[in-house]
Parts: structure tokens; C-alpha cells; sequence
């Protein structure tokens, strides 16, 4: 079963018919809300919002072990992660939709791992590939199908936030290759490889990273909520096509 994690603008999936709603406690706690299940297109799909229903939850403080747990335990097999980034690379702009396949950490002192020696023994698992392929590939494909351009690849640094970055800082994560900026790829991404979970992300792009473009100044959210609204849309799309083939499998 698939299932989607929500980013900021993607609190609910419209398009799903809720079944149920379950509250699922875990070894590491609480997920960020109930778990909702639903059917779209005849399938079923598991949601949850990362940031909790009523957006109070930031970033460092989401129980990124508890969600991906959760999700596990009740079906999922593959995860699309939807999170808003900043733009670096100076083609992007904000409205466009970035499927990355690379990954750089630089979130600190959050709870990266389920082998953590007490619970479980240690183990290093290989993270090469931080995206599923075939994951992936079936969203650059639905994007496709339904006439959407994504950018196909991308390499998305992780910040610890709340707060937003400097100038220097982003100058820092482009020396450094990244080319999209957000706080909550990790640690989720390697939680789900060490669940043994496909996941995939999509980046809608909310604003020029600090120092870049239109935020040279200063990085202003002024339009945020008309531009996330727009992009989720498509984003919706995006998932709703995929949700299409994986159910079929
Ligand atoms: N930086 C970090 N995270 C973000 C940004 C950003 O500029 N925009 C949306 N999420």
C-alpha cells in the first residue's frame, strides 16, 4: 500500500475518501496525528500529515521514528514524501516541482536511527541511492502522463530550522552541490531504507533560498499561500497517477 506524507499546504489529500482514522502508538511514541485511511481510485492509501493536522509541529521536533513506524506497521510498502524546499540553483523558481534523488544532512540531534543499539542491534544500512529508483521514476512518469514538468533529479539538503538560512549558509550548501534547501528530509528518508520502505519525495518549490533571486534581500512568504496552492494541485496529480499504478501491482 502507498502512502503519503504531507508537507506545509498539503495537510489533507482532498481527493481521498477517508475510511477510517486509527491513533497508532509506537515504540518511539506518537505520530504527528491519527493515521487516516482512505481509498483513491479504487485503492487504498494511508495519510499523514507530518507537520499534524493543525500545522503546530516544526520540523526538528516531528517524531520522524514514530510516522515511519506507524505507516509500516499498518501496510505500507512505499512512501511519497511531499515537502516544500527553497530554490538554490538559479534555474528554479518557485511554482516549479523538483523529484529529487540525492540527499545531504545537516540536521543535528534528532533521532536518526532505529539501530541504536538498544532496542535493536547495530546495523549500517546502505543509503548510495537515498530515493527509491523505481519510486522515482514512477512519479517523473505520472507527471509526465498528466502533461506536468518536474525536474527530475536534485540534490536536497536537510537543515535543522525552524529558522530560515543565511546568505552565507546557502552559499555554503551550493559549494557544497546542493540545489534544493528544506528541514525535513531527514532523518525520514533513511528511517523508511532501514524499514526496508520505498520512499520518494516531491519538492514543490515555496521560495528562492536565502540570498538567491527574489529573497536577496530578505526570504518573504507574502505569496507563499497562493503559490503552495497552486503547486499542490499538481502535486495531487502527480500522486494520484501514481497511486493509479502501484495499486495495480
Ligand atoms: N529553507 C529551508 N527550508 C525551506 C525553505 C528554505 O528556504 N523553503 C521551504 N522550506
Amino acid at each position: 500500500m502507498l502512502a503519503i506524507i504531507g508537507g506545509s499546504g498539503l495537510t489533507q489529500l482532498s481527493s481521498l475518501d477517508i475510511r477510517e482514522r486509527k491513533v497508532i502508538r509506537t515504540p518511539y511514541g506518537e505520530p504527528s496525528g491519527v493515521l487516516s485511511f482512505g481509498r483513491l481510485d479504487m485503492r487504498d492509501v494511508l495519510f499523514l500529515p507530518r507537520h499534524g493536522y493543525g500545522h503546530n509541529i516544526p520540523p526538528h521536533r516531528v517524531n520522524y521514528r514514530a510516522n515511519i513506524w506507524a505507516l509500516k506497521e499498518c501496510g505500507a510498502r512505499c512512501i511519497v514524501s511531499i515537502a516544500s524546499v527553497g530554490g538554490i540553483r538559479a534555474d528554479l523558481n518557485p511554482g516549479d516541482i523538483v523529484i529529487p534523488h540525492q540527499i545531504m544532512d545537516y540536521t543535528w540531534g534528532r533521532k536518526s536511527t532505529y539501530f541504536d543499539g538498544t532496542d535493536m542491534p547495530v546495523k549500517h544500512v546502505d543509503f548510495t541511492h537515498p530515493y527509491d529508483e523505481e519510486l522515482r521514476r514512477q512519479l517523473v512518469f505520472s507527471a509526465a502522463a498528466a502533461g506536468i514538468s518536474v525536474w527530475d533529479g536534485g540534490v536536497y539538503a536537510a537543515t535543522q530550522g525552524p529558522r530560515l538560512e543565511t546568505a552565507a549558509e546557502i552559499d555554503r550548501l551550493e559549494r557544497d552541490g546542493a540545489e534544493v534547501v528544506g528541514m525535513t528530509g531527514m532523518p525520514e528518508a533513511v528511517l523508511a531504507r532501514e524499514l526496508e520502505l520505498a520512499y520518494a519525495a516531491i519538492n514543490p518549490v515555496a521560495n528562492h533560498a536565502a540570498g538567491r533571486g527574489k529573497s536577496a534581500e530578505s526570504v518573504r512568504f507574502e505569496h507563499l499561500g497562493e503559490i503552495l496552492q497552486e503547486v499542490m494541485g499538481r502535486v495531487r496529480i502527480i500522486v494520484e497517477g501514481v497511486i493509479g499504478v502501484i495499486g495495480k501491482e
